[in-house]
């Protein structure tokens, strides 16, 4: 029996491939919260809404745009994703995730991911970049039901997934650029409520550096087809400890501080792409 799940990922890709005449991305792109300004510096652009691309949902979230964008950077291909879909929003982890799929279809050789972040490691700072290294899902596994055998394994293995090769390169160009990214794990869970200080202790003891509500579905979704994956989070707020605490989170703070870091993650995500 067909399965449907695989005929909307083909249905799409078919789409997106004939308007951009049949050209092979090297890189695919998401960007999350606030960072769809490096889309902006895509050269010859072709921006295909997601309202227009069969099967897809349009985007919701706040500081998120809804667009794949096909073009160029540094003269090489690449896809990119302004705005993603959030399990929150009440879309199936088929969808949150169908987009990455869709461009391994078209033939993406990366994936590079972006978020915004609460800091629950203390030590971190708003504006501040982070390499993600590895994570912790909190959410549920996007690879639940029957296994799509033409994408990969039912069981992948998830021990480097996030690319070393990417990160020592991601390392090399901030320097270049004289930014100093920290290294850093990433937790997500579904949100849309933020964490408590009891959930941030928590997720800090067990070894989260950053908290958020996205990318983990993505990234297991890459992992599952193969991709190295590339991915970095801004911290937009510093997750709160205690109860007492007077500086309370507000998802518009998030985007803007989010805004404020771009042109530092937007630099090093050109300069990787540049040298790929
Ligand atoms: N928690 C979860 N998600 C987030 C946060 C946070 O503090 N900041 C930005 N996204």
């Amino acid at each position: 029996m067909a399965d449907t799940r695989i005929e909307r990922i083909h249905a799409a890709a078919d789409f997106i491939s004939k308007r951009i005449g049949g050209a092979e991305p090297l890189v695919g792109i998401v960007l999350g919260s606030g960072l769809g300004v490096l889309a902006e510096q895509i050269d010859n652009k072709i921006v295909l809404p997601y309202r227009d691309v069969p099967g897809f949902p349009a985007s919701t979230a706040i500081g998120h745009k809804g667009n794949f964008i096909f073009g160029t950077i540094s003269g090489k291909p690449v896809i990119a994703m302004q705005g993603r879909f959030h399990y929150y929003e009440g879309y199936t982890m088929e969808l949150v995730t169908i987009g990455i799929r869709v461009m391994k279809v078209l033939g993406i050789k990366y994936l590079f991911v972006s978020n915004a972040s609460g800091g629950c490691n203390p030590a971190y700072r708003v504006g501040d970049l982070v390499i993600i290294t590895d994570h912790i899902n909190m959410l549920i596994n996007p690879l639940i039901g029957p296994n799509m055998d033409e994408f990969g394994p039912r069981f992948p293995d998830m021990t480097c997934a996030y690319d070393h090769q990417l990160i020592a390169l991601a390392e090399k160009v901030s320097a270049e650029l004289g930014i100093v990214p920290r290294r850093g794990i990433y937790c997500a869970g579904s949100g849309p409520s933020y964490e408590t200080p009891a959930e941030v202790r928590f997720y800090h003891a067990v070894g989260a550096d950053l908290v958020g509500m996205s990318t983990i579905p993505e990234v297991i979704v890459a992992r599952h087809c193969g991709l190295p994956v590339f991915g970095m989070s801004v911290v937009t707020n510093v997750s709160n400890m205690t109860t007492e605490s007077k500086v309370l989170n507000d998802g518009d703070d998030v985007v803007r501080a989010a805004d404020a870091a771009a042109a530092g993650m937007s630099a090093i995500f050109r300069k990787m792409i540049e040298n790929l």
